[in-house]
């Protein structure tokens, strides 16, 4: 037994006690959030992970020992007080909080341990830095927010666990020290002590390894996997973090996306009652790009892209005939009713904006009642304008923002990203709507240009769509994959696709790759290799968890989600992780420091 707990027992939760509990005697325990000292009365809110109880020290009725102690109480102490549960007196009840009728009438305390002035306020309209914050991230976690998110992100993972179990799913866990498996991101790299020179690889995601689980007959996989990749940070991203993670064997895309589509339903009814209606929408990548300009549209507005390069093709405007000429196309958005909401200024706002995504300008034409303005008008004829307006089902009050590149990419990724801001700005999002869809039929490969070769748009495992398997050899562009996203309000919450199991055809895409057939087989021997002893069709998806967890929480920085997050520059506030490290360690490892000269 304790010596300084001697026996006490804690009886409830702090916001645990009810109606029934009032005349019992309790003992708390928590934190001493608030205090008030009014000389002869001493109130505390005493804080633990359920909420705050308010507790009542009266020097008329209660020990003076007990009393004098109970002056001592600061901020952040850690307390257990024994008393009487007590209706407030009337007035005095707080209908904001969970136990705001009643207080606990103190009659003996013990201070469990002292603390100093907090760094932070443990409160949740806190306006400390996130630095701050970061580096006293235990402080920052006793706020209720913050606990109230992480209880939802272990909601979300019991509700993960529960699903994929009741359909046949077996949890298993794979390797965390790994050979390199490449997802696109940059390995963390792991020193062998015992193989000097030679190096682990943290997983950028379990993919090899639930593919080696299908073989071995398990036949339905989940984990809740931890991932790690070396890639630049941004809002929505962190250098490790956590996969709800599938796969699923003698399946097609169908049969995946229909498990998934039971899984979303459940986990959106059980976090947030909400009611998803099935089966969810389905966008042929291709059909997205060209209507909303991004491969995750935010369904919860219109705001479509329409092409007019057609009836454009002959106007004597240089900015759209040269994008046409190049290969490229002519697109516009009708901002409708904007045009009196958008000034000239927002307008070169909005053009300095798709600028960031390599869109030379923006044309535009503004619909007022006064008349058209539009600045290239004159070399548009009245049927062209006409025909423009008919596309763009523009009406008076609108206005109509274009933009021409002789590369479609751009077209579509500067006029995707206007369609978000423009809804931003124009306040069209209804925040209470949840709009999911599949993008399905994924391009197999893309080119790139920095590296000269082909590069896969998911991973070198996604199969590509039979009919197009052909054409490989002659339009590796553009074949399609078996690859599907999911996609909630504008972000992909998930991903995944039916994977290659022949030896050949895996061999094959890591050519088309730029691999040599060493390289290939240096790299995924293993994998090849497993595939000759009997592969069934596979395939599977991985949802990220902390994204999940983002939106149900309607939290826009990843970090709150995360317990103990990372920083943009990948470093830990708290623990100064990564650091240096002993020269004996080093040793051991073979490994010699290199310091780069300050640039
Ligand atoms: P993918 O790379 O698309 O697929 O990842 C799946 C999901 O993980 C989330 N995610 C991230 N979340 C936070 N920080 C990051 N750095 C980060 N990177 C990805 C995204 C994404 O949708 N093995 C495949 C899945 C499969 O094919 O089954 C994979 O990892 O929400
Ligand atoms: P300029 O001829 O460059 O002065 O551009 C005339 C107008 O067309 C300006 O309003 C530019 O913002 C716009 N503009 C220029 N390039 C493009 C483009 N590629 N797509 C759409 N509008 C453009």
């Amino acid at each position: 037994m304790s010596e300084l707990l001697q026996g006490w027992h804690r009886t409830h939760y702090c916001a645990q006690p009810s109606e029934i509990d009032v005349g019992k005697e309790l003992l708390l325990m928590g934190w001493a959030g608030t205090w008030r000292n009014l000389g002869s009365l001493i109130f505390i809110g005493l804080r633990d992970r359920t909420g705050v109880m308010q507790v009542v020290f009266n020097e008329s009725t209660i020990n003076k020992d007990v009393f004098e102690l109970a002056k001592t109480i600061r901020s952040e102490y850690v307390l257990a007080v024994k008393g009487i549960l007590q209706n407030r007196s009337e007035g005095m009840e707080n209908p904001n909080m969970k136990t705001g009728k009643w207080e606990l009438l103190a009659t003996e305390l013990k201070i469990l341990s002292k603390a100093e002035t907090p760094p932070i306020y443990i409160q949740d309209d806190l306006d400390a830095a996130e630095q701050v914050r970061l580096k006293y991230r235990y402080l920052d976690l006793r706020r209720p927010r913050m606990q109230e998110i992480l209880r939802m992100r272990h909601k979300i993972v019991q509700v993960a666990r529960e699903y994929y179990a009741e359909n046949g799913f077996l949890e298993i866990e794979t390797p965390i020290l790994c050979k390199s498996t490449p997802e696109g991101a940059r390995d963390y790299l792991v020193p062998s002590r015992v193989h000097p020179g030679n190096f682990y690889a943290l997983p950028q995601s379990p993919q090899t390894f639930k593919q080696l689980l299908m073989l071995s007959g398990f036949d339905r996989y989940m984990q809740i996997a931890r991932c790690f990749r070396d890639e630049d940070l941004r809002a929505d991203r962190q250098p490790e973090f956590t996969q709800i993670d599938l796969e699923m064997s003698f399946v097609d895309e169908d049969d995946v996306i229909a498990v998934n589509e039971g899984f979303i339903k459940k986990l959106l009814k059980e976090t947030l009652d909400y009611d998803v209606e099935l089966p969810l929408r389905r966008l042929p990548y291709a059909e997205a790009m060209e209507r909303f300009g991004s491969d995750k549209p935010d369904l919860r507005f219109e705001l479509e892209l329409k092409d007019v390069s057609d009836i454009v093709k002959e106007s004597g405007f240089k900015v759209f005939s040269s994008a046409l000429e190049g290969g490229g196309s002519v697109r516009l958005i009708n901002a409708k009713g904007a045009a009196s909401k958008l000034s000239r200024r927002n307008i070169d706002e909005l053009t300095e904006f798709v600028k960031i995504y390599k869109a030379k300008g923006l044309a535009w034409m503004s619909l007022k009642p006064e008349g058209m303005q539009c600045t290239f008008a004159k070399f548009l004829t009245e049927e062209q304008i006409s025909a423009i307006k008919e596309r763009a089902c523009a009406k008076e009050g609108d206005i109509l923002l274009f933009v021409a590149d002789p590369d479609n990419s751009v077209v579509f990724s500067s006029l995707g990203a206007l369609r978000l801001e423009l809804a931003k700005r124009l306040d069209l999002i209804d925040e209470s709507r949840i709009e999911l869809l599949w993008v399905t039929d994924f391009p197999m490969l893309e080119w790139d240009p920095d590296e000269n070769r082909y590069v896969a748009v998911h991973h070198p495992f996604t199969s590509p769509k039979d009919d197009d398997i052909d054409l490989l050899k002659t339009k590796p562009g553009k074949v399609r994959a078996k690859a599907y996203d999911i996609v909630m309000n504008g972000n992909e919450i998930g991903g995944g696709s039916i994977r290659i199991h022949s030896s050949e055809l895996q061999e094959r895409m890591f050519e088309m790759l730029g691999f040599t057939h060493e390289e290939a087989w240096q790299r995924f021997g293993f994998l090849m290799e497993a595939f000759k002893y009997g592969a069934p069709p596979h395939g599977g998806l991985a949802y990220g968890l902390d994204r999940l967890v983002m939106l149900i929480t309607k939290t826009s920085n990843i970090r709150d989600v995360i317990a103990f997050p990372k920083v943009q520059n990948a470093s830990c506030l708290m623990t100064n992780a990564p650091s240096s490290v002993d020269d004996k360690q080093l040793d051991e490892l073979f490994i010699k420091k290199f310091t780069p000269e300050k640039e």
